[in-house]
Formats: structure tokens, sequence, C-alpha cells
């Protein structure tokens, strides 16, 4: 079998003198064991408890069971599982010689690495984040970690095996999360924490979603969107399984194909789920890039979401937006690469642009028909309607979140912002259709969400905290003029300071973790994207994260309850 190089130890005290029950026993080399004697026979663990790490020689033991003084936890002495509380202890094989018990203290990579994945999986199932988490670093400490967190591989194929809906929040944060720690913006153990709780809440009690995978017919990508119009989700998700079954690991173009024919179309048809429908397809593709072996589950997970997405733009607010859809289908050929091929798009074009696209959805499609008629890229005009969706932002109106009438809150601007970011990562993969209806898409978005904005600016204000000043005192009124202050070399710089707060502490509830994360991340990157960066994205992500908001009101739940079931009255909304 294949282990470690590790020897056996003698323990130092004879069998003989070894008492039945419960004991601390050391080797010669001082190592600590909690050995339990049961008549003739040993048994050997480690005397750390994996709960908390108190000596579990100071527990007892009683008819095989050995329970941790310290909080009950009860393990098998016959193997080391958990019979009660979380996680299993190591135990080592033993045997008597000379008169003394010699512990085998190799480890059997392949058998701990099972052990480790199926008690991540049994904590995961039970909502116990911190025993993920400590399984987690188990697991990774005992891989030599030269790729991704083989941790992470675990959560990322238990979520896309659970999420009873498809591909979902806690899997698009790990994605956020992995790329913050290879930039050194969040320590693995930290990032692993936020993923293990986001995964432990959302996905416990839950067994494994049915999976399809039966074909009817042949697997083609164009397959896939054909499926999705008529609602055959099941035929969908086997045909996305079967093409990323044939999938080799690595084979980015082949997945760029399948990405051009079978994912965009359907998503060009509609912004879905609130954009959600394109964010988690850039989502997707990335976690494929970084668990490939994992990519039939994640391919299947997505279809299954686009599935059950709402189709936004097929609401009947939505009415420009369809008009816009039929006239850029009408266009001929429009660049899709070089946001310089149209010379007419110059900064002042763009800000016109902008300035359309904030003013509301009609405008904004208006403006984008016009733009895609004189040859601007869609990239360009994506790009732009990500900074005027970065400007409608930085200026939510937080009383939104306050009115028990309404069901309006930071999170529904948000996506705003990390639509374009996603549609940006996406283009070069996208038909001229797909790109054309994306910009339609991204500025529409932005135009329709124009009564989210405050009616007045915030009063300046005179004092020039720091950024961490201002986080620790989630000082709202300090944002805009702190955003405006950083220098442009210094941004970058600023959202590796914030995004540990965004992932860990600014919110409680799951979704808006997920949000915060994802949107500071969307900033950066677009900061990284656009040449004409200013303040807005950085501003942005400060309006996510600094403000305490209410993630859950009672009051609000009644209110809308009781307008539903008393008046048949929806929420207020932004359309
Ligand atoms: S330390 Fe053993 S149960 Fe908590």
């Amino acid at each position: 079998m294949p282990v470690t190089a590790r020897s056996s130890l003698p323990l130092l005290t004879p069998f003989a003198d070894i008492p039945q029950g419960c004991s601390l026993q050391k080797s010669e080399d001082g190592q600590r064991f909690t050995c339990v004697r049961e008549g003739e026979a040993v048994h050997v663990l480690a005397d750390r408890c994996p709960h908390q790490g108190y000596p579990l020689s100071q527990g007892e033991a009683r008819d095989g069971t050995l329970t941790c003084a310290w909080h009950n936890w009860k393990f098998d002495v016959r193997t080391g599982e958990c019979t009660f509380g979380g996680e299993g202890v190591r135990r080592f094989p033993a045997s008597v010689a000379d008169g003394r018990v010699h512990v085998d203290l190799r480890v059997d990579v392949p058998a701990e690495r099972a052990r480790l994945r199926a008690s991540m999986a049994r904590a995961l199932q039970s909502g116990d984040g911190g025993a993920v988490l400590r399984d987690g670093l188990r697991l990774d400490q005992l891989e030599e970690l030269e790729g991704p967190s083989p941790a992470f591989g675990v959560l990322v194929e238990f979520a896309a095996a659970r999420t009873p809906y498809g591909f979902d929040h806690p899997l698009a944060t790990m994605t956020d999360l992995l790329s913050w720690v290879e930039r050194g913006w969040l320590a693995l153990p930290e990032a692993l924490a936020v993923a293990a709780e986001l995964a432990a809440e959302d996905y416990a009690y839950l067994g494994d979603r049915p999976v399809h995978a039966e074909l009817e017919g042949e697997a083609t990508a164009q397959a896939i969107p054909a499926a999705l119009r008529v609602e055959a989700r099941a035929q969908a998700e086997a045909t996305a399984r079967a093409l990323a079954r044939e999938l080799a690991p690595g084979d980015a173009a082949s997945l760029d194909a399948l990405t051009r024919e079978g994912l965009l179309p359907y998503v060009g048809d509609h912004l879905l789920g609130y954009g959600h429908g394109l964010i988690y397809t850039d989502k997707t593709r990335d976690l494929i890039a970084r668990f490939p072996e994992a990519r039939e589950a994640l391919l299947g997970a997505l279809i299954v979401r686009q599935g059950w997405h709402t189709r936004e733009t097929a609401l009947p607010p939505w009415k420009r937006t369809r008009e816009g859809y039929a006239a850029v289908d009408a266009l001929g050929p429009t660049p899709n690469t070089d946001p310089a091929s149209a010379p007419q798009w110059s900064p002042e074009a763009r800000a016109r642009y902008e300035q359309a696209v904030l003013a509301s959805e009609a405008a904004a499609v208006d403006a984008t028909l016009e733009a895609l008629g004189q040859g601007v890229a869609p990239r360009a005009l994506v790009l732009a309607s990500a900074h005027a969706a970065a400007i409608r932002l930085a200026r939510f109106d937080p009383s939104w979140e306050r009115r028990p009438e309404a069901e309006v809150t930071v999170l529904d601007v948000s996506h705003a912002l990390t639509f374009p970011d996603a549609a940006l990562a996406l283009l070069p993969l996208a038909s001229d259709r797909d790109a054309r209806r994306f910009a339609v898409q991204a500025a529409a978005f932005v135009g329709k969400l124009h009564k989210s904005d405050r009616s007045e600016e915030p009063p300046a204000s005179e004092a020039t905290p720091s950024l961490e000043e201002v986080l620790r005192r989630r000082d709202a009124d300090a944002l805009p003029s702190l955003a405006r202050r950083v220098p442009a070399a210094e941004r970058p710089a600023a959202y590796a300071r914030l995004a540990p707060f965004a992932a860990g502490e600014t919110f409680v509830r799951p979704i808006f973790t997920a949000h915060a994360v994802k949107v500071t991340e969307a900033c950066h990157r677009l900061e990284g994207v656009d040449d004409q960066a200013d303040h807005a994205y950085l501003e942005a992500a400060l309006t996510m994260v600094v403000p305490r908001r209410t993630e859950r009101s009672p009051k609000r739940q009644a209110t809308l309850a009781l307008e539903m079931i008393e008046h048949s009255r929806p929420p207020k909304g932004l359309y």
C-alpha cells in the first residue's frame, strides 16, 4: 500500500504495566497517545481530540467507547470513528512484541484521503461547518499541495451534486475565494472557513439531486439550448453531461466550443435569473479549469440551474428590451473584439452612452442599438454598462431596505454589476447574435433599476478616515470621499484589504456574503480591464460591504405576506 515513510515506535511503558481502561502513554521520542486497554487488547489513538484538541486520555472508556471529557464526543476505540459529535480520531495500528506496545505511525495516504473525504461529506450533510473546515485542513495537509486545495475540490463536488436546483451561490463564491487565495488576499484556511460555512448552511440534510443522464438522440451542443427552450430539463442535463464526459481534462478549446454553441445561446435569449444565467456560466467554467475532474457534475449543475431560472426579460415590464433583441438580431456582423474598432467611440461618446444607460431601460436600449449600428463593439458597450452599474450601485438608496412594503435590497442592484463582469469574460466566445444581446441586456438591466437611486447626494464628509477605520466603524457616510481619495495606483491594493472583510465580516446570511464576495471580485476585475476606470468601481464595492444592512426583517416579511393574502398585492419593486 502507498504509505508515508514514517516507522513504528515502541511505547515507554511495558505492556504489562499499562492499566485497564483509558490512560496517557508516551513513546520514546515523547509523542503522546491515548491507550485504551481492554483485557489483553490495546487500542492506540491520537491523544488530541479532533474537536478542540483537548487530551482524550483525560476521558473515560467503557464498552469499547471512549468519551472525551471536555464536550462528550464519543469514539469507537476499534475504528476511531466518532459515534457522537463530529470527526473521527486517528487510530494507530499497534502490536505487542518483547513486552512492549509498538505503534505503527505510517499513514496510508489513499485510505486517509478517503476517510477524510467521507468525514467532510458527513459533516456537510449535518450542517457542521466547523467539522468541514477541520477535516478540510487535515485533507489539505495530507496532500502535496501543488494545485487547488483538495478540500475545496470536495466542497465543489459535494455542492454540485447536492444543490437541489443546480449551480448556486456557494459554488460561485468558491471560485472567487480561490482567486483571492491565489492573489494572497485571503489565507487558504480562512477561505476554506467561508466556503465550508456557505456549503454547510445551504446543503445540510439534502440528498443528492437526481441525475438525468439518459440521452434521447445525439449529444450535440446545439441540443442543450433547444431542450432548455422547451423546458426539457432532463434532456438538457443529460446532453450536457454526455458532452462533459467527452471533454478531456484541460481541453480548453473544446470547452470554449461547447460554451459558444451549447451554453451561451439560451442565455442570449433572455436575461436569466437576475443575471445569474451568465454569471454562473462564467463561474462554472472557472471551476472546471480548477477542478477538471468535476466537469460533468459542474456542467450538469449549471444546466439544471439554467432550466429553473426566471426569464427576466420575458416579463411584461421588459417590452423595450425584447424589441431591442429583435432589432440587434437584424443587424449585420458587429466587431466583437476590439473596442477601438469604432472610431466614433470616443471617451465623450462613452460618457454619453453611460448617461443614457443610467437614465432608463428605453434610453439604454436605444443608445445600445444606435452604437451597435455605428459598429461599436459589444465589448465596449458592456464595459461602459459595467461602469454605469458601478455608479448605480454606489447611488443605492438604503431606505429601500427599510420599507416594509417593498422587497428590494442592495443585492437587486449588485447583479447589474456582476452581470457585465461575466459578460466581458464570455464575450470572446459568443456568437455575434449573443454578443449583441448581452450588450442589450447589460445596458437595459442598469437602466431598469433607475428607481434604486437615492434622490440626493449624501453630505460631503470633512473627515478623512483610513479604509481600515471606515471598515471598523462601518461608516457609510465616509464612502464617497474615501473612494475618490484613493489614488488610482493604490486602488488594486484597496481591494486586497477589502476582500477579507467582504468574505468574513460584512454579512451574516450566506446569500449576502456570496454577493459581497462576487461584487468585490467583479469590481476588481473591471478595474483591471477598463482603461477609463475611475473611483466608481471601488466606491461600488465599498457601498456593498461597508454599511450595516438589514439582512432579515420580520416586519417586512409579515407586511408582505399580509398584503398578498389580504389584498393580492405584490411588493413594491424596482420595475
Ligand atoms: S475537545 Fe473533545 S469533545 Fe471537545
